[in-house]
């Protein structure tokens, strides 16, 4: 057992998952621990079918653990009495916007959730423009839902989560049905989340370039947790990415090839920009 400290808003122990109880070999989720930090920017990486989904839905009570416990700022998911505290502060948004729409106006998706919380009018009215705003959505908000893009309505869904004021957001997947643009919209918007409003974020995907800003990356192939560490030990372990269907991120790659050519790089580029700054400081060297 991990020992619960006060910084931990979220914390997996031991936990196993079987979609089948009478068939309890297979388990989709297979003894994984770790813990999620209040502000912290946490980036789940895994190939199809490894799992990532399952965890999502275990973090805010939608599933409970087969065997281990999942807590939520120390209550157990599995307490009944604790499920609606438990979803105020953790949300989860999905990787199908269209499934997450549930108005046709996008203030009134937006304020939905708030509605169902029994907050008092005037309240929610500053919560929708204030969620409008955190996503860029804001002109949009008497936009018909059904007219926007894939990232403008994924935007909106992460509104509509950011108006319930939860501590943490999980993303499970939300870039993999859009467009680079979308995708950049979504990530950029979970990124200011975490830094201007010091929400916690849990972040799935199977984009490597998603993870190289993150405060910890974790690793789960085949429902186990394969590695867990910072951006730069992650992705200096390309034989391990690798033998789970994943592989380092495009720069990781260039600045991987650039030093077995002679270049003289540091270790622990991860982004374009490190990449072309450090490469521009040994040109003019
Ligand atoms: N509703 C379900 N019923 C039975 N098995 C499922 C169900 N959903 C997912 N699984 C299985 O659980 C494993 C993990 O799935 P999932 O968490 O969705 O992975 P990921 O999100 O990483 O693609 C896979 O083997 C998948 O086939
Ligand atoms: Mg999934």
């Amino acid at each position: 057992m991990i020992f619960m400290e006060d910084k931990h808003l979220l914390m997996f122990d031991n936990v196993s998952y079987a979609y089948d109880e009478e068939n309890a070999d297979e388990l989709a989720v297979r003894d994984v621990s770790f813990t999620v930090d209040r502000g912290e920017f946490v980036v789940i990486l895994g190939h199809n079918g490894s799992g990532k989904s399952t965890v999502a839905k275990l973090s805010n009570s939608i599933f409970l653990p087969s065997s281990g416990k999942v807590f939520v700022d120390g209550m157990d998911t599995a307490d009944e009495k604790s499920e609606f505290r438990i979803r105020e502060r953790v949300g989860v948004v999905f990787q199908n916007p269209d499934n997450q729409i549930v108005a046709s106006i996008v203030e009134e998706d937006v304020a939905f959730g708030p509605e169902n919380l029994g907050i008092e009018p005037k309240e929610i009215r500053k919560r929708v423009d204030n969620a409008l705003k955190a996503v860029g959505m804001y002109d949009y908000r008497l936009h018909e839902t059904h007219r926007l893009s894939g990232g403008q309505k994924q935007r909106v869904a992460i509104a509509g989560m950011i108006a319930m004021q939860p501590e943490c957001i999980v993303f499970d997947e939300p870039t993999a049905m859009l467009d680079p643009q979308g995708r950049r919209e979504v990530m950029n918007t979970a990124r200011e989340l975490n830094k201007n409003n010091n929400m916690a974020i849990v972040f799935i995907t199977h984009f490597m370039e998603e993870a190289v800003m993150a405060d910890k990356v974790i690793v789960i192939d085949n429902g186990r947790l394969l590695a867990c560490g910072t951006p730069e030990e992650i992705f200096s372990q390309k034989e391990m990415l690798v033998s789970c269907g994943l592989d380092v991120p495009d720069m990781v790659k260039l600045a991987n090839e650039l030093r077995e050519n002679g270049v003289p790089l540091r270790k622990g580029i991860l982004c374009e920009d490190e990449l072309v700054k450090e490469y521009l400081s040994i040109l003019n060297s």
